[in-house]
């Protein structure tokens, strides 16, 4: 990003109360090249003049920074070593030798579907072996207004595309054109306002004490600067039981390896944070 683009979009920023210093450079800058190609801006920094000009436009960047979009079994390879290893092992582990909660923690949950996918395959898996094992799933967002979104499970049928019709059926009742999650998938799911960047704080609140089997922090590392993303996998680290686990986005693999993680299952975003092995 260039100083004048720099300098204009920290003031806006500033002024607006949104810390632009810890979204990573790049991200800044393919943001303003798209919005000011759909204004029809011959350049960024005209971009960014209409930027310090146009309250709506403000608001319009703004919302674009703050990126929301989430999918049911989003990385199939990634819930499908989660479904057939990790789970099944980590519910066996559970149950021996006494039977203890399974803890995880979706730490970046947008509208749900995260915590919903890894739900029902926990409830199949639970289902499948004949005992039901208990297990709790904190679903965070630092957005407010996603978090009530999530909560309420409220989806299109587009939104429901990577599901098969077992599932649909189980777990959804419809009215109209909206897909309603049923309580009965909900009850094990606690939804909560967390922001990564509390520093009063090692886990969620809800969670009490972390001690997480899983950790899912999923397509969002890459927005901020590497600084950045490094505060957040340190406190998912930390917040970590031995040998627990944590699963990163596709596109976040890299980010993953630098930061004291090593990959657990080869081109899946699964990982175990090297500071936090089983001895
Ligand atoms: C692109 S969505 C990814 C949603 C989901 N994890 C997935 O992979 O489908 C990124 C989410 O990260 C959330 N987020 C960004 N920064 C955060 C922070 N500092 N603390 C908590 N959530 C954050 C956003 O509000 C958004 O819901």
């Amino acid at each position: 990003m260039n100083d004048h683009s720099s300098h204009i979009v920290k003031n806006l920023m500033q002024t607006h109360g949104i810390d632009v210093t810890r979204y990573d450079d790049s991200f800044l800058e393919t943001s303003l090249q798209k919005r000011a190609g759909d204004t029809l801006c011959r350049s960024t920094d005209a971009y960014c003049v209409l930027l310090d000009q146009n309250h709506q436009e403000r608001q319009v960047f703004f919302e674009s920074l703050r990126i929301s979009y989430s999918a049911f079994f989003r990385n199939s390879l990634t819930y499908s070593v989660l479904e057939h290893i990790i789970l099944p092992s980590l519910l066996l582990q559970k149950r021996t030798p006494k039977p203890r909660e399974l803890r995880i923690w979706s730490a970046a949950c947008a509208t749900g579907q995260e915590p919903y996918s890894i739900a029902m395959l926990l409830e199949e898996l639970n289902s499948n072996s004949g005992q039901k094992s208990a297990y709790r799933i904190f679903a965070t967002d630092h957005n407010e207004a996603q978090v009530k979104e999530a909560q309420k499970g409220q989806f299109t049928a587009e939104a429901l595309n990577n599901l098969n019709l077992r599932q649909l059926r189980q777990w959804f009742t419809r009215v109209g054109d909206i897909y309603s999650v049923r309580p009965a998938l909900k009850k094990n799911i606690a939804f909560s306002v967390y922001d990564l960047f509390d520093m009063n704080s090692g886990a969620p609140p809800s969670s009490i004490f972390g001690d997480f089997d899983l950790v899912v922090c999923a397509n969002l590392l890459f927005y901020y600067k590497p600084a950045y993303r490094t505060i957040i996998l340190e406190k998912t680290a930390k917040c970590l039981a031995p040998g627990g686990y944590l699963i990163a986005g596709e596109a976040e693999r890299d980010i993953l390896t630098r930061n004291n993680y090593r990959e657990v299952f080869p081109q899946s975003a699964i990982f175990q944070s090297r500071g936090n092995e089983k001895p």
